[in-house]
């Protein structure tokens, strides 16, 4: 079966917080994709709808299994069932495990540019975000290990968030730097978490390297999810992954603690039809996505030189370069969106070096790319 993602959608009225807009206005900002799901997971959504009946719902062990066999299939991790958790987010998970795992005061090191509700889960706990800026150079980001491994060896540090693959800049990690992170985080007693969300979106061809699977991985915590990949945002399910028996029994407790261990009538459904159903589905997209990416990095090369598009492994999120045009993404941002009603996200957000980028979603009908990408420009022309 082959999967349409030309096909139309109309998101307006929907309560979406995407295309909650004004006007003629085009979002292309929050990690939301602008298709259908794959068949299969509005199947046995539906399935579960026609039942008619909505009661509380529990975790079955096919909930376990499917994510362990998608891991063990896919990205070659073995992950026992019972070392999986049902949590209702991801970001509901790394909240509770800042606040399990570490002392109010203490810093989460986070390299920067980062998805920007790290910064919320760490600092609404009245812990320390303790930033290792990755270094940039042309076009390209890379880990400044002096400084990962002085902000690790500060007294005060007890966690880590890695963003595997990292939203916005859209790396993969690799093993040998995973291995890395995890020796330094060991050497220090620090404890590493890793959010996994986007580790499905990698572009054709490369595998990202789940945390797990790395040297010292079994002593970390890994949070992943259908949601990103499969466009399930809204389902509000994922799982937090924990080997040690000892540890996972306190993120057990945590999670239950702070009520965000329970699922809802349609998380579950939706997860397990994903990851046992979806595999045709997301491959497909993940080509389609690819084709969106080079029409929108041509179209800029041949009509903005002096914006750099950063060579990405992952993620539907172009992350550009403006630093020739503005030392302020806010302001360009609410400029693009005033003159053309294209929204798209500030690097300013992700703190680090963001202040000269951009992010843009690029998860849409190529006919919405294609009038994004001219609002882009068009914006941009403007704006000098
Ligand atoms: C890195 C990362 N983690 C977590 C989330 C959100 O996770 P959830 O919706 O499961 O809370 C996002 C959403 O964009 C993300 O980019």
């Amino acid at each position: 079966m082959s999967y349409d993602f030309d096909a139309p959608v109309n998101r307006l009225n929907t309560n979406s917080l995407k295309w909650d807009i004004e006007g003629d206005e085009l979002p292309m900002w929050v990690a939301d994709m602008d298709f259908a799901v794959c068949p299969e997971i509005k199947d046995a959504l539906q399935k579960k709808l026609d039942t008619g009946v909505y009661g509380y719902q529990i975790v079955p062990e096919e909930f376990g299994k499917a994510i362990s066999d998608w891991w063990r299939k896919r990205h070659g991790w073995e992950i026992a069932e019972e070392q999986i958790i049902f949590c209702s987010g991801v970001v509901p998970a790394l909240t509770t495990l800042v606040k399990r795992f570490s002392d109010v005061g203490d810093n989460v090191v986070v390299f920067t540019p980062v998805y920007n509700i790290f910064f919320s889960s760490i600092e609404n706990m009245g812990r320390k975000v303790y930033p290792s800026e990755l270094v940039y150079n042309d076009g390209e980001y890379g880990i400044s290990w002096n400084d990962l491994e002085n902000k690790l060896s500060h007294p005060n540090t007890t966690m880590m968030i890695l963003c595997n693959p990292h939203n916005p800049t859209g790396q993969v990690w690799t093993k040998e730097e995973l291995d890395r992170i995890g020796k330094l985080c060991r050497k220090y007693g620090v404890l590493v978490i890793s959010d996994e969300i986007h580790c499905d979106l990698t572009l054709p061809g490369i595998n990202y390297v789940p945390y797990g699977t790395s040297e010292y991985g079994k002593e970390g915590i890994v949070c992943v999810a259908a949601s990103k990949a499969f466009n399930l945002a809204g389902l509000q399910g994922a799982a937090v992954i924990v080997y040690d028996k000892s540890l996972r029994e306190r993120a057990t407790r945590a999670l239950n603690a702070n009520e965000v261990a329970e699922p809802n009538l349609l998380a579950v459904e939706g997860t397990i039809a994903a990851f046992t159903k979806g595999e045709k589905w997301l491959d497909g997209l993940r080509e389609y996505l690819l084709k969106n990416r080079e029409i929108f990095e041509s179209e800029v090369e041949k009509n903005l030189p002096e914006v750099k598009v950063v060579k990405q492994k992952a993620t539907y999120l172009m992350w550009l370069d403006v630093s020739k045009i503005t030392k302020d993404s806010e302001t360009l941002c609410r400029h693009i969106r005033k003159t053309t009603g294209l929204w798209i996200t500030p690097g300013t957000q992700y703190r680090g070096n963001g202040n000269t980028f951009v992010r843009i979603n690029i998860a849409c009908q190529r006919k919405v790319l294609i009038d994004g990408v001219n609002r882009f420009i068009k914006g941009i022309k403007s704006f000098k």
